[in-house]
């Protein structure tokens, strides 16, 4: 059983996420929190209660971050051409009647830590703006938290934004840093992990079939996003976000390696991951004094997508 609270930036790939945590068996929603990223902050955040309308999924949404962590770093242009000029794949998306929590996202993550120490996992599929906001306000939750699962970050490359580098992290390195760095069990799902996963266009065809009105909405909805991806692989796309979910509860199916995790934050190599393999020696360095993280270096895709599909 899984306690989550999903922070995400919907976002197509995200979208199938969530509806994949919503029908696991063992994974209890306890909260949804939004990010800038795929689309601004508002339109996240729209998205994110639009989706857990439709889908009859209880769990309170917090609005968070509509900046980086680094208020000087400017925010950076919106990914229209892969998840829409609405982040949702441009399909019309509905006024939500339901209104976001009133926290903020840092918040809404500090207050339910501390309400249920030990119990909850942060699944981060978006920029990590408001884990690091919570941990800046409240370094204590770090001792609070089950663990964390991030859909970010790339080792042996190359990186979906520029050579070094994947978006997520990208878009706000010193709050991957900060994430990383903190005392926390962390799980990096990165590129190396989920490239290797497509959804081809028949098997989202055949999950729309049998997955009900969810489904055909996530259908629906990826078809600008598989055009994008259909320039770069053959048939269907990659399902970054959900794979990251699948890592929490299926974690058998990914090849790791342990180490301390740093983020290059300026120059040519912008938002790089960098791990230092545990075991490995150096003269003094950044990595030093920094708690070892898990990092996925491959996976068994054809696994995560059944896992997929069986839940869905
Ligand atoms: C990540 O960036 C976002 O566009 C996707 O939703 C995913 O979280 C992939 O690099
Ligand atoms: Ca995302």
């Amino acid at each position: 059983e899984h306690a989550v609270i999903f922070d995400t930036d919907p976002g197509v790939d995200d979208a199938l996420a969530l509806l994949y945590l919503h029908r696991h068996r063992d994974v209890e929603l306890a909260g949804i929190t939004t990010v800038f990223g795929n689309a601004p902050i508002e339109l996240t955040t729209r998205n994110a209660l639009f989706l857990a309308e439709r889908w009859g999924i209880a769990a309170p949404v917090a609005r968070g971050a509509g900046e980086c962590f680094d208020t000087r770093r400017p925010a950076g242009r919106f990914p229209t051409f892969i998840h829409g000029e609405n982040g949702l794949g441009d399909i019309d998306v509905a006024a939500p009647a339901r209104a976001p929590d009133p926290r903020p996202a840092h918040r809404f993550i500090a207050d339910t830590l501390r309400a249920r120490p030990g119990a909850i996992t942060l699944v981060a599929v978006g920029r990590l703006t408001n884990l690091a906001l919570a941990l800046r306000e409240a370094p204590e939750i770090a001792g609070l938290a089950r663990g964390v699962v991030v859909m970010g970050g790339v080792f042996a490359g190359p990186g979906n934004v520029t050579p070094a580098a994947e978006a997520n992290i990208h878009g706000d390195p010193e709050a991957a840093d900060l994430v990383f760095g903190a005392d926390w069990p962390v799980t990096i799902v990165g590129l190396d992990a989920t490239v290797p996963v497509v959804m081809t266009r028949a098997r989202l065809d055949a999950l729309a079939q049998t997955g009900g009105e969810a489904a055909r909405l996530v259908r629906d909805l990826s078809q600008d996003y598989i055009r994008f991806y259909e320039t770069r692989i053959p048939d269907g796309m990659v399902v970054h976000d959900a794979t990251a979910c699948v890592a929490l509860t299926d974690p058998a199916l990914f090849r790791t390696r342990r180490g301390a995790v740093r983020v290059a934050c300026e120059g040519l190599a912008a938002g790089m991951t960098i791990q230092k393999p545990d075991g490995t020696v150096f003269p003094p360095s950044a990595w030093d004094d920094r708690p070892s993280q898990t990092v996925c270096l491959g996976v068994e895709a054809e696994g995560v997508l059944s896992a997929i599909e069986r839940t869905i």
